[in-house]
């Protein structure tokens, strides 16, 4: 059959129940004949669900993070799981083929569920079987497949030497696929810069089903997969990073204050000095509501920190930069770099092994919740701290997380990749807000919350525009309009995510996909300029 009866079939197929059972049966199959022309290894029975399959259901929720969308109705027509470079390309292929969409789908942690929905007819390539780690102690660096947590490439690292590190997420669930090719940020950010900086090499699969890394792909595109979003550019398969020198011990600590401790003069200390610390101590804090002792309502402010250094210069610096926060030896854990991801994610419960982290399915915390963002360049003012607080404490479980930047953050230039909040930025925030009860009203409730709080926040975050961070996805700030994926109206919310790198990756995608085939409801139209 040719080409163009397949386009026909699928033009019809937006209609797909309305078809007859027969070709329901026959598509399937021509599919799967078409995925073993194209990758002859492929065992179509370990990687081919098409929706009728008993696994289908349970491939496509495995690893869906934001249960907002797991009842979606926007599902795929199939399942492909690939087991190498070639049954990717293979997808690539046939999906072309058969005029359907293409979402590709590493960790599944994507805010908006853009790497496993979609409102046209698409195919689900779920990276779950590439997850290969290859670890180069003598040259320091690793090459890590897609489809790796961040916890199972943490514990491959460590396991091989306590003495290197990654500068990525702190959520352990997180692929390495979406993470890297939006940023990644961490605990050692301030030493090491995002995980995209931090990248060598790449194996991406492109529309036309070339298989290219650094050397053969452009350099722009190589700029643009390090943080402009994978998904508009191709399937990026394998990725080469540098590893990061950490000391085998590392510190931690954990400091809450209520209001009624001094919280708003600590926190507004807090944000001119914790992006001036040096690059070795990072300070997280997090905002949410509390009680104070006498039971009243409050806003809870949680210092948490990662010190690449021992107890007595992390107890000796913070009273000499930050007295306020009152850090004693008593309150702070010498533990390894390991035992410290456990730490931020959840809390290292006693006697638990670091081999957790390669167990995913026990490391999920899914639930229902919305998130948006903003970077901050000038302090806070106490007023505006206060009033904050007025519209944490209508919450009851929103939090505000506050990462510190500057550190190597500030030696990098904005264009060096698409990531452009460098120098001058002091810090980013994101709200958050979760719940586990489906019903529409809770949902409506916590989002006027994260709506109101961030209105709140407009008079004090950087602006003009809002900017956003691509890693906390947040398609309230725009989208590309159902079927026109035109460069200037993608601007309007490009820029916020990207600013003035938004141009240069419209031209690194003319490079790559000049006819558009990556897209979704935030991909970068291709612009036809300089090329
Ligand atoms: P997912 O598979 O959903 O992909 C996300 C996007 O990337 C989609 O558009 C997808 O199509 C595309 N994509 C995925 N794999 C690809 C590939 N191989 N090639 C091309 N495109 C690909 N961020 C952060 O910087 N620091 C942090 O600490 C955290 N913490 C955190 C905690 C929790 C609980 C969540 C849910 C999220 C975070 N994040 C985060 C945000 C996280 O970095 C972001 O959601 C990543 O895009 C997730 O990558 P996944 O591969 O898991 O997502």
């Amino acid at each position: 059959m040719g080409k163009s009866k397949f386009y026909l079939i699928f033009t019809l197929s937006c209609f797909v129940f309305t078809l007859s059972s027969a070709l329901l049966q026959t598509i399937p199959a021509l599919f799967a004949d078409c995925l073993v022309r194209n990758s002859p290894s492929a065992d179509i029975g370990k990687l081919f669900y098409p929706h009728y399959s008993p696994s289908y259901s349970s491939i496509l929720e495995s690893t869906v993070q934001n249960l907002k969308f797991n009842s979606s109705s926007l599902q795929p027509f199939f399942i492909i799981t690939p087991y190498n470079v070639d049954d990717v390309r293979s997808a690539v292929i046939c999906t072309q083929n058969f005029n359907l969409q293409l979402r590709v789908r590493s960790g599944g942690h994507d805010y908006e569920g853009l790497s496993y929905k979609a409102n046209a007819p698409f195919v689900l390539v779920d990276l779950v079987n590439l997850r290969r780690v290859s670890v180069d102690l003598e040259n320091q660096t690793a090459w890590v497949q897609s489809g790796t947590t961040l916890g199972e490439l943490y514990y491959q690292i460590g396991n091989r030497s306590q003495e290197l590190g990654f500068p990525a997420g702190t959520c352990p669930t997180i692929g390495v696929g979406g993470h890297f090719s939006g940023g990644g940020k961490g605990t050692l950010t301030r030493s090491f810069g995002l995980a995209a900086d931090n990248v060598l090499d790449a194996v991406l699969v492109t529309a036309k089903g070339e298989i290219l890394n650094r050397t053969s792909m452009e350099e722009e595109v190589f700029w643009a997969i390090r943080g402009g979003g994978g998904a508009s550019f191709g399937v990026i398969v394998d990725w080469k990073i540098r590893l990061s020198p950490i000391p085998e011990k590392v510190t931690v600590f954990t400091i809450s204050k209520t209001l009624q401790q001094n919280a708003t003069e600590i926190i507004y200390k807090w944000q001119e000095v914790a992006p001036e610390l040096p690059k070795e101590l990072f300070i997280r804090l997090v905002l949410t509501i509390g009680k104070d002792s006498q039971g009243n309502t409050t806003v809870m402010a949680i210092f948490r920190g990662l010190y690449l250094g021992n107890v007595n210069s992390l107890v000796s610096l913070i009273n000499k930069k930050l007295p306020e926060l009152g850090l004693a030896t008593k309150q702070c854990q010498k533990m390894s770099w390991l035992e410290s991801i456990l730490f931020f994610d959840r809390g290292l419960r006693p006697g638990e092994s670091v081999s957790i982290l390669m167990d995913r399915n026990r490391l999920y915390t899914k639930g229902f919740f919305k998130a948006k963002s903003d970077f901050v360049t000038q302090p806070i003012t106490h007023e505006g701290l206060e009033e904050i607080w007025k519209v944490i404490k209508e919450g009851d479980s929103g939090v505000l997380i506050l990462d510190p930047f500057g550190g190597k953050m500030n030696e990098i230039p904005d264009s060096e990749t698409p990531f452009p909040f460098r120098n001058g930025t002091l810090y980013s925030i994101q709200y958050f807000t979760s719940w586990r009860d489906p019903k529409p009203e809770v949902e409506m409730s916590k989002m006027e919350w994260i709506n109101r709080v961030y209105n709140a926040m407009t008079p004090y975050v950087s602006m003009n525009p809002r900017t956003a961070y691509l890693n906390y996805r947040d398609l309230s700030i725009g989208m590309n309009a159902f079927g026109k994926h035109t460069y200037f109206s993608a601007k309007l919310w490009g820029e916020k995510y990207f600013k003035g790198n938004f141009p240069r990756l419209a031209q690194a995608k003319a490079k790559v996909d000049p006819f558009n085939f990556f897209k979704n409801e935030q991909s970068i139209p291709p612009l036809w300029l300089n090329i």
